[in-house]
């Protein structure tokens, strides 16, 4: 039987116009990847990124999965429509970009690099900065991403803790809280935040006045998460008294960033666009192809979405 999928997301498609059926028929699959779908009942597979215009999934209706090519859902999550289960996208060259990403920045602020960098008048200040060892890290998320950034940054001797919703003990030599009891007990202190946690009710503003006040005074924050886990008023406000050093800030409530937003003037932040971790085609179209071929062979599919959870 020949499958159809449904190629939801045309901004992505020329990098996966040639790759995904070479990888499917690499699989022994038989399938036409389509980027339209005039009879949506013939549908298969749903390949979605959030800038697919596709918002109904009703007329899908012998659809066996929708497969998300980014990690994050929160834009699709929520959509009552989807009846299917709904899989992310976890995959090995979005963590090494997030792990870079998250290595880079940290390393930047724990060495206090800007200081040479940017030194117009020539300052000899040889004020050597602590060793990582001497730094808590708080890995905010232990997932996918958290986990193998707090293993990186754990290498360099950061004395990283790990918080997530539920109890898990799996990073060896890292510490783990979870739940809201266990959060404070991360925060405690830290020199660095790292927030890498989805976006669901839960998580909104949980970086807010009262716990950046529970960092230690010049704390450096990282959010390469999602914008709405900080709070940015109480953000502002933090760095403006100084108990936030710098915050390096990767996404935003709306993205692009607006030009007057005052994150893009305010000395403290470094604003990147959204770059942290990008979706690779190579490696996210062997993701998609794993979790067509586990469906079709009835195996449990890959990375499913907790729809309850919300990630
Ligand atoms: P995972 O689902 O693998 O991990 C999420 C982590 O967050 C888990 O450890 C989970 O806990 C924890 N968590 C969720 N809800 C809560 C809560 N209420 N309280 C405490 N902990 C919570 O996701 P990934 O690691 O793959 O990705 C994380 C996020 O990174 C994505 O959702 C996305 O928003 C963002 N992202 C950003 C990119 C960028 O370029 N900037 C690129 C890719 C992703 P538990 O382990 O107990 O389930
Ligand atoms: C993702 C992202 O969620 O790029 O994949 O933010």
């Amino acid at each position: 039987m020949t499958l159809t999928v449904f190629f939801s997301a045309p901004a992505v498609w020329e990098e996966y116009r040639t790759l995904l059926p070479q990888l499917l028929a690499d699989a022994g699959i038989e399938a036409d990847v389509v980027t339209e779908a005039p009879d949506p009942a013939i549908i298969d597979y749903i390949i979605y990124a959030p800038s697919a215009p596709l918002q109904d999934f009703t007329p899908f209706t012998n659809c066996k999965a929708v497969l998300s090519l980014w990690a994050g859902v929160e834009r699709i999550v929520g959509n009552q429509t989807l009846t299917q289960p709904l899989c992310r996208m976890v995959d090995n060259s979005l963590t090494e970009g997030m792990v870079e990403w998250v290595v880079g920045h940290a390393l930047r602020h724990h060495l206090g690099m800007d200081r040479h960098i940017i030194n117009p008048d020539h300052v000899w200040d040889a004020t050597c900065p602590p060793l990582a060892r001497e730094r808590k890290v708080a890995m905010l998320g232990m997932g996918a991403l958290g986990s193998a950034c707090a293993q990186a940054l754990a290498a360099l001797n950061f004395r990283v803790v790990g918080w997530s919703r539920t109890d898990k003990k799996v990073t060896p030599g890292i510490p783990g809280y979870h739940g809201a009891e266990g959060l404070e007990s991360a925060l405690r202190n830290a020199d660095i935040v790292v927030a890498l946690l989805p976006k669901t009710p839960e998580t909104e503003n949980l970086l807010n006045a009262e716990r950046l006040a529970m960092l230690k005074t010049g704390a450096f924050i990282l959010n390469p998460g999602r914008g709405p886990l900080i709070d940015d008023e109480a953000l502002l406000a933090a760095l403006d008294s100084g108990q936030v050093g710098h915050a390096t800030l990767d996404v935003f409530r709306i993205e692009p960033l607006p030009q007057d937003h005052p994150f893009w003037s305010h000395p403290g932040v470094t604003v990147t666009p959204h770059i942290a971790a990008d979706t690779r085609a190579t490696g996210a179209a062997k993701v998609l192809v794993e979790n067509i071929k586990r469906g079709e062979a009835g195996l449990p599919l890959l990375h499913v979405v907790d729809r309850v959870f919300g990630y």
